[in-house]
């Protein structure tokens, strides 16, 4: 080979193995990671065949291979009996020019093979969980730059594992908060719900009636620039917070049998305020404003407001009040009516639909009472499915 010729060689070769080092640091799973080495190392290190073997407890698993002719693919062999049991036990790359001469060798297992020498790196020094192995059909030594090259892409390869475990990790750490969260607030909404009411299902059915509400609206093209599905999921979520404020509430306000007189009706309105003060102090305490707890402060503020401005805590008035209170409000008072209270019958769904139908204009934004009233027979259907033991 020309010097000029022998100098773009090592060129190309510099060239794809950085191509290689660059995939390998963005890999995202453990296949990804076979793929890249199978696709890419064998042309690097100049061999006759790769491995790529994984330590899985005990054993090798000889996960994936580029080779002339068939190896060891699928396969699992103890640690203790082959050479990249060995690399990953002892932590240190060998190389072996007669593997025939090689008492850590199993010949059994090399002899249907074509391999002849062979370099093995493990992957990750100091904890291997991987070992890539380069073969050569005629028996030599191979040359010091083809196990640099080896030893580089292992090294490069430890990096990717790292990075795999951790992503994996960070994913699963995810998933827990999210499922912690979501089971603490449904902890949190349900103690203001059992205080007034024996079960938590007018807390199911409220949020699938917002939901569903919503939904219709979002097909409808009715506030479609506020409605897009992931708002929909969050209101669905954060619903259940809506009376969180009514932990605040004294029992003898929250559980007195007949009619509140007016100033217990003042001090049972406090709990919009209460609820948005918890929801916020929630939020400091996490350090962070999410739009799960920005969504349930604005629903637990919001839900009594009117359309005619005769709501409170504010007497916010028309579309000054936020949408997910105003979706809030028709799920919130249908299922109070629907449902019986110790202070009141439950009233039929035709009357719930009607009196609904009545406050349009006056207690409820003016098109989501046209929706409802399009879809009074989901509300009927979701109050159904999540009725009331003691109603029955
Ligand atoms: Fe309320
Ligand atoms: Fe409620």
């Amino acid at each position: 080979m020309s010097a000029a010729l022998a100098v773009r060689h090592d060129e190309e070769r510099a060239s794809s193995i950085e191509d290689l080092l660059l995939e390998l640091s963005m890999v995202r799973g453990v296949d990804e990671i076979l793929k890249t080495l199978r696709e890419h190392a064998r042309p690097l290190i100049g061999a006759d065949g790769i491995t790529v073997v994984l330590r899985d407890g005990d054993k090798c698993h000889y996960a994936d291979e580029d080779a002339i002719s068939p190896l060891w693919k699928g396969q699992r062999f103890p640690l203790e009996s082959c050479i990249s049991g060995w690399a990953m036990l002892n932590r240190q790359p060998v190389v072996i020019e007669d593997i025939y001469a090689d008492e850590r060798i199993p010949h059994a297992a090399y002899r249907p093979t074509f391999v002849k020498s062979l370099a093995m790196a493990p992957v990750r020094q100091d904890d291997p969980v991987a070992a890539i192995g380069a073969y050569w059909a005629t028996k030599r030594r191979p040359a010091q730059e083809q196990v640099d090259t080896l030893l580089r892409i292992a090294n490069s390869a430890a990096v990717a594992f790292t990075n795999v475990s951790l992503v994996s990790s960070l994913v699963a750490a995810r998933e827990e908060a999210v499922r912690a969260k979501e089971a603490i607030i449904l902890a949190m909404a349900s103690l203001a719900e059992t205080r007034d009411n024996d079960t938590g299902n007018h807390l199911l059915r409220t949020q699938h009636y917002v939901r569903a509400l919503a939904e219709a609206c979002a097909e409808r093209g009715l506030y479609a620039g506020e409605l897009r599905p992931g708002t929909i999921d969050l209101l669905f979520k954060s619903a259940p917070l809506h009376d969180i404020g009514k932990v605040g509430i004294p029992d003898s306000i929250l559980l007195k049998p007949g009619k509140l007189d007016a100033a217990e009706y003042e001090i049972m309105k406090t709990h919009a305020e209460l609820g948005r003060a918890a929801i916020e102090n929630a939020e400091r305490h996490l350090g962070t404003c999410t739009p799960f707890f920005e969504m349930a402060g604005t629903i637990a503020h919001t839900h009594h407001e009117k359309w005619d401005g005769t709501g409170y805590p504010r007497g916010l008035e028309g579309t000054g009040i936020p949408l997910p209170g105003r979706l809030m409000a028709i799920a919130d008072v249908y299922d109070a009516l629907v449902s019986e209270r110790a202070y009141k019958p439950a009233f039929s769904h035709e009357d719930t639909v009607a009196h609904i139908a009545s406050e349009r204009g006056h207690h409820f934004d003016p098109a989501l009472t046209d929706v409802f009233c399009e879809i009074a027979e989901m509300f009927r259907a979701i109050h159904d499915r999540f009725v009331d033991v003691q109603a029955r």
